[in-house]
């Protein structure tokens, strides 16, 4: 996550061109064309965002119509075919367990990778790049490992295509699931000087704290109903926020940031030390409810970049808040993301951070704005 947004502020800071164009829906041509752009898809991963994704492209149908695109998802490529699925197949779309079949398809217009990890994943984004098709994903995981190397692939690829055919990439659902952060910072943000990102940016781990905060349940039982709820992928070992690898951070953010909880699983509001010494080595796997008990704090967890002219400093980490922060009012899987700004101030986006639907909604923004 760090060097996911860290590397999207520096394009900020620097003046990157988004990746992405305007999407804006309109009333006027082209979005009115006279028949619509037929736009095939392949969907790689047929799982909880998967299925939302599908689910949502069929229910909106009058809606494609009206932005003069007509999305068909051609394929989708699971691990096991004859496992049920739990939405409803459109008509003609095959369901295949090799991933060539999507990556061989040159009628495949874009491929829509949401099956997670960084190994075959990669193969999948790089390739459909570098031949030529649009690509959008929800892998978090991909894009913090490397989002430069994906951009550079799609810069590579572009510098081949014929102006005005240039392949997008399109990652909002990998950042705050349903919250339009990646798209407001790429387009609203252009005349603005960002200088710090801090909220809540994890709507799983949110969910969590929330729920051994004030619902009382140990760090486990949290877990599972995340599991349940599809807030955490069936592997969800990278979200726990117990972690023998601190997270990575260069320098200490400014003083206002909220006190941290120590390493250990005791948790204390008595132990202001610099994030550094902080760094949740054990997490809270051992908190009980009565630890979460330091009013007026609220343990969220909080991810903070601040930005100069040419540095970054970040850190992801449990912390209290005051409840007078907003950030203290934002539970369950909802995420938040402050942005900090020359023009704007203080801008607060909230909204769903994980989850079926939410998540989709991010892809399915992607794929009609291609
Ligand atoms: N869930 C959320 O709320 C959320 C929020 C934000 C971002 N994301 C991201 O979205 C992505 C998908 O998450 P998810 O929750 O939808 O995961 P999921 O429910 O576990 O679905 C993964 C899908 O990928 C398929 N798959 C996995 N490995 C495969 C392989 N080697 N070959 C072919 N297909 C394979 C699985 O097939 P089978 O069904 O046959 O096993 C499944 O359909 C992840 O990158 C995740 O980080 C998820």
């Amino acid at each position: 996550m760090i060097a996911l947004v860290a590397g999207l502020s520096h394009s900020l800071l620097v003046g990157g061109p988004p990746t992405r164009t305007g999407g804006a829906r309109c009333a006027s041509s082209p979005c009115m064309a006279e028949s619509p752009r037929k736009l095939r898809v392949g969907l790689v991963g047929g799982g909880t965002v998967g299925g939302g994704i599908v689910t949502i492209l069929e229910g909106a149908r009058e809606l494609q119509a009206s932005l003069g695109v007509d999305v068909e998802i051609a394929t989708i490529c699971v691990r096991d075919k004859a496992k049920p699925r739990d939405f409803p197949l459109p008509a003609g779309c095959a369901v295949v367990d090799d991933v060539e079949e999507i990556l061989g398809d040159g009628s495949i217009d874009l491929v829509c990778e949401v099956m997670g990890g960084t190994t075959l994943a990669k193969e999948v984004v790089m390739r459909s790049i570098a031949d030529g098709k649009h690509v959008v994903t929800a892998n978090k995981a991909l894009i913090a490992a490397a989002l430069p190397e994906l951009q550079e692939k799609l810069a590579e690829a572009n510098a081949k295509q014929v102006l005005g055919s240039e392949g997008k990439f399109g990652f909002e659902a990998a950042v705050c699931g349903g919250i339009p952060i990646i798209h407001a910072l790429q387009r609203d943000f252009l005349g603005d000087e960002v200088s710090q990102l801090s909220g809540i940016i994890n709507g799983c781990t949110n969910f969590i704290l929330s729920n051994m905060a004030q619902g009382g349940l140990s760090y486990s039982d949290a877990l599972k109903e995340a599991s349940a709820l599809g807030y955490a992928e069936a592997a969800p070992r990278r979200r726990r926020l117990a972690t023998r690898h601190p997270p990575r951070h260069t320098s200490p953010p400014h003083a206002a940031s909220p006190r941290l909880l120590p390493r250990s699983a005791e948790i204390s509001r008595d132990h202001p030390r610099s994030p550094g010494d902080l760094a949740p080595c054990r997490g809270l796997t051992e908190a009980a409810a009565t630890s979460f008990e330091a009013p007026p704090l609220r343990p969220r967890r909080r991810h903070q970049h601040v930005l100069t002219t040419d540095r970054l400093s970040a850190f992801v980490s449990p912390c209290f808040v005051p409840t007078s922060n907003t950030l203290a009012s934002i539970s369950g899987a909802t995420n938040a993301v402050q942005i900090g700004s020359a023009n704007l101030g203080s801008t607060v986006l909230v909204g769903q951070g994980a989850g079926r639907l939410p998540t989709a909604n991010s892809c399915v923004s992607d794929i009609l704005d291609i």
